[in-house]
């Protein structure tokens, strides 16, 4: 075993803290432990050294359940006095931006932080920028590439059995964007295997007092409809109202489907009239959770042992997509090309009740 990775938590909440007791019986296998809190504790290189949240009852009742006697309600203070090699943030997005800075700066070399990482294209550069220029292993929360199943369809697509990758479709429900669709838009990056977009056209439904300032701001988490996108390699795909959490993979000579987040996969093969065959099923057996996997993979890649499993430019073409979006939308869902998207638009998150 390496030396113990001091690490801290920012942010208590329910992906932070939340004990996942809560998920049991609902969620497919490879999910938990998804809270921050448990994968640091059940990480051998890890050495959790203090939790901090700004609501001091839920800090004394995550203290309480896991026996943690290092809290904080002041993250500087958190890292001045317990100087992690590791921060994990599972704040809201407004507050990440600063206290990435703040981790970096007490000398942090490895960072997990949740989606979306900002709310607009430049604060997302911002960010990357001072991330690279620290040269620090930088973790984002979108979960499914970690995960197991996930993994071994990207294998089997890339291994050419099925011909080539055509069309993507996902169907993550009527959902909003900054919420929901940070998990789509990586989807489609993984599988395609590109962080290359040609164009975006796409219809989002704004809160009705929701209006775009002069200074390109608008306060809202839209709920998307549809969204196109084209790739750079000739893939395309389609981010659609759908629900069910399931992934479709159109291949030459195959569909190759995830439904619900990896509750079960399914191959259908094309046959030589165009027919589909019968159905088979893969079970790939997920035993660790995505975020076990992540957090295994960036110390892994702290130790120069692995690449890591997400890189920035796809962190960043996550937050291109999701102004490319939001653009299309308000010009009546024009085809909107890379380079026609403003870096300074503001989406600010806010669904009505909370920010994203
Ligand atoms: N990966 C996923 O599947 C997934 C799922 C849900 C939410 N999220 C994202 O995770 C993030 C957190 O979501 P959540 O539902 O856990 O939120 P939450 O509101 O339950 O928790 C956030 C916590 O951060 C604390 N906090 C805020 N500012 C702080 C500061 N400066 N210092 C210390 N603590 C601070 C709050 O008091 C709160 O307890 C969001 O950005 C959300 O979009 C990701």
């Amino acid at each position: 075993m390496v030396n113990q990775i001091k690490t801290s938590l920012i942010g208590l909440g329910r992906m932070g803290a939340e004990p996942s007791k809560r998920l049991e019986s609902s969620v497919p296998s490879g999910w938990l432990p998804i809270s921050h809190l448990e994968t640091i504790i059940k990480n051998k290189n890890c050495l959790l050294e203090g939790i901090c949240d700004l609501n001091k009852k839920r800090l004394n009742e995550i203290s309480k359940i896991y026996g943690i006697k290092n809290i904080y309600t002041d993250y500087k203070q958190m890292l001045s006095i317990e100087n992690p090699k590791f921060v994990s943030i599972a704040t809201r997005t407004n507050e990440k931006k600063e206290i990435i800075f703040n981790s970096l700066d007490n000398g942090a070399e490895i960072i997990y932080v949740e989606k979306p990482l900002a709310s607009s294209l430049v604060e997302t550069k911002k960010i990357l920028e001072y991330v690279d220029n620290k040269k620090a292993i930088l973790g984002y929360g979108v979960n499914r590439r970690y995960h197991k199943s996930y993994r071994e369809v990207k294998k089997i697509v890339d291994s050419g059995e099925f011909g080539n990758l055509e069309q993507i479709v996902i169907e993550h429900g009527y959902s909003n964007l900054l919420w929901s669709h940070p998990h789509s838009i990586d989807l489609i990056l993984f599988f395609s295997g590109t962080h290359q977009i040609e164009n975006i056209t796409a219809k989002c439904n704004f809160r009705s007092d929701c209006k775009l300032t002069d200074e390109l701001f608008i306060d809202d988490d839209p709920l998307v409809e549809f969204a196109k996108i084209n790739l750079r390699n000739g893939i395309s795909a389609i981010i659609s109202k759908g629900r069910g959490l399931n992934t479709r993979l159109y291949l030459q000579k195959a569909i190759i489907t995830i439904y619900s987040d990896a509750y079960k996969v399914e191959i259908r093969k094309i046959n030589k009239s165009g027919y589909l065959d019968n159905p088979y099923f893969l079970d790939f057996n997920a035993i660790k959770s995505c975020t076990e996997n992540i957090f295994e993979n960036m110390i892994n890649c702290y130790l120069n042992k692995e690449k890591l499993m997400i890189s920035n430019k796809e962190i960043l073409t996550n937050a291109v997509v999701r102004s490319g979006i939001v653009f299309s939308s308000l010009n009546n869902s024009k085809k909107i090309e890379i380079n026609q998207i403003p870096d300074n638009l503001k989406i600010s998150g806010f669904n009505g009740f909370a920010y994203a």
